[in-house]
């Protein structure tokens, strides 16, 4: 039996692209959805690792079954998802039937435009004895004033919630909202 790590990304190829490379650099297989995901290959570690699938979010059943596709049907046991709302329940409706029974889902959260937290849906796949993970990125502080989180800060904040089982992270900070840049 493979003991290789395998993990479903979607939406990799911009702020979680240091995160990608990062697992690719561990030796994990990541199998990367977005409309273009051969981007995530610049600058990859290890490109054999990579699976890219091309799929639209806004389309989630064929970009199910692409995942299905390129996985071979095997149980990804983690997921680490950037979907815009409100795409990301369709997409969490078709990635189902294709997580481990105890697959760990760590979903990312952007706050530029409000304080995601006053509407958050609680998608209903992932009962225990999933793990679901909310990441809401925050700011962070200059001498000065506030600015947006940085690519690597937003990886970091994904990837240590993988590891981190508090089921609501903050990257930087959200308090007080007034402060955001
Ligand atoms: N709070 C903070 O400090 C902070 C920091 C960074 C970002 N953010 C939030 O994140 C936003 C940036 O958003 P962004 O979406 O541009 O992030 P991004 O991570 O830079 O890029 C979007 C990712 O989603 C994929 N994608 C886009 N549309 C898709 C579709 N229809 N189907 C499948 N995949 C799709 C893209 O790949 P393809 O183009 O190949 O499809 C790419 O991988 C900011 O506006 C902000 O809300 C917040």
């Amino acid at each position: 039996m493979s003991t290789e790590r395998e993990l479903l990304v979607v939406g990799g190829t911009g702020m979680l692209r240091p995160a990608v490379h990062d697992l690719l650099g561990s030796g994990a297989r990541v199998v990367l959805v977005s409309r273009r995901p051969e981007r995530a290959a610049a600058g990859a570690p290890d490109r054999g690792r990579l699976v890219p699938v091309a799929a639209d979010w806004s389309a989630p059943e064929r970009l199910g079954e692409a995942v299905r596709e390129a996985t071979g049907g095997r149980p990804m046991a983690e997921a680490l998802l950037w979907v815009h709302t409100p795409y990301d329940e369709g997409v969490h409706a078709s990635l189902d039937p294709l997580l481990s029974a105890d697959a760990t889902v760590v979903q990312l959260w952007g706050s530029a435009g409000a304080d995601p937290r006053l509407s958050r849906p609680l998608p209903g796949q992932y009962a225990p004895p999933r793990a679901y993970r909310s990441v809401v990125l925050g700011f962070a502080d200059t001498a000065r004033a506030t600015r947006w989180l940085t690519d690597r800060e937003v990886s970091d904040g994904a990837l240590r919630a993988l590891s981190d089982a508090a089921p609501e992270q903050i990257v930087g900070r959200v308090e007080p909202w007034s402060d955001h840049p």
